[in-house]
């Protein structure tokens, strides 16, 4: 029989990578995308990660879907048709700001989608499902130890809430329905193809735009980051090694405050000025979380993973890479109301017409 792997989401950020990493093992499976392709997702470059493996045409070892995870028939009859032996669940609404002013959506793909996926991946009997969920599920951790694997969700902003149900949607059917399943928790995730409605590519288009970076609040939050090659790898790592039910986490070192990122982040993209000049301070995020901080040594013991991006190399190679690809969201930013939200939120939209 052969091995297929479904990946949702597999055109947005860390999906994509996720689907790469996943082309790139020889003798590797099949590997099925379904993605809704909404406004960040990034379908001509997830062809051309199908297209540059090993010169075989897209349809020898990718294929893509386009398709709502939170349609219960197409799901059912995707999975039926194609049969994943493993199912990475990777569709997701991500962006807090989006989220607290329409949660909408998130709800939709987050909740009634994961539930979609984990009612087809029992009936097809999958053998391994991964959620892919994220740290901001154990809320603030201001003044507290970092979440360990074990701890449990304490979600303070709507779609943290969302991955949260999400999450307690898939440790029910491991119970109840005999789903193998494994949960990932991630740190904040940078690199190449990130939308720039997220802290660090956000700011790389303001200030390649002449325009100075939104900063929320005293800009004294606390993140910790991650790069997008180590988050995926872990997401694969969890999926082969991972034992039913456990649930993993990838950090990549010390949280760094907002302010102090933002200025490693101009060093790397060789951008020189004074802070007070290339950042501006606007009113903070409601119910903004000050801290997020994951402890992953049960991960690192039982995955045998660990990041390998270094912060300073990691930050080099995503401003390289922006160098080489400074048009990636030209068209996106114009469709899908993008710039309209971007206005709605900071009063101008990323980049302001000179
Ligand atoms: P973000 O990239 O949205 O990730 P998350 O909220 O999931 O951590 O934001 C990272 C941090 O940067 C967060 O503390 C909010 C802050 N931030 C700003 O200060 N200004 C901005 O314009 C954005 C998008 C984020």
């Amino acid at each position: 029989m052969t091995d297929t792997w479904l990946v949702t989401g597999g055109a947005g950020f860390i999906g994509r990578v996720v689907v790469e990493q996943l082309l790139a093992w020889t003798e590797g499976p099949q590997v099925v995308v379904l993605d809704a392709m909404t406004y960040a997702a990034h379908p001509v470059a997830l062809r051309a990660v199908g297209e540059s493996y090993a010169g075989l045409p897209e349809s020898s070892r990718l294929t893509i879907v386009e398709g709502d995870v939170a349609d219960g028939v197409l799901v059912s009859k995707l999975m039926a048709r194609v049969r994943p032996r493993v199912v990475l669940n990777l569709a997701a609404e991500t962006h807090v700001d989006r989220s607290l002013s329409n949660n909408a959506p998130f709800v939709r793909t987050n909740v009634e989608g994961t539930e979609m996926l984990v009612r087809a991946s029992v009936d097809c009997r999958v053998e391994r499902f991964v959620q892919v969920s994220t740290d901001e599920v154990y809320g603030d951790r201001v003044g507290r130890r970092a979440a360990r694997e074990t701890d449990g969700v304490e979600p303070t902003n709507p779609y943290a809430a969302t991955k949260a149900c999400g999450d307690a949607l898939v440790q029910a059917a491991v119970r109840s329905s005999g789903l193998d399943a494994v949960i990932t928790r991630g740190c904040n995730t940078y690199g190449p193809g990130q939308f720039p409605e997220k802290l660090l590519p956000l700011a790389a288009l303001r200030w390649g735009a002449d325009q100075p970076m939104w900063v929320y609040g005293d800009g004294l939050q606390e993140r910790v980051w991650l790069h997008v090659d180590d988050h995926a790898a872990g997401i694969l790592a969890a999926a082969r090694v991972g034992t039913e039910g456990a649930v993993y986490h990838f950090s990549g070192g010390r949280p760094r405050t907002n302010q102090a990122t933002l200025e490693s982040w101009r060093r790397a993209l060789g951008l020189g000025g004074r802070p007070d000049d290339y950042l501006r301070r606007v009113a903070d995020r409601p119910g903004h979380d000050r801290r997020y901080a994951l402890g992953d040594q049960e991960t690192r013991r039982q995955l045998g993973w660990a990041p390998r991006r270094s912060w300073r190399s990691g930050l080099r190679a995503t401003a390289k890479w922006l160098a080489s690809n400074p048009q990636f969201w030209a068209s996106s930013l114009e469709q899908h109301g993008v710039s309209a939200f971007f206005a709605a939120q900071y009063g101008e939209p990323p980049v302001v017409a000179s």
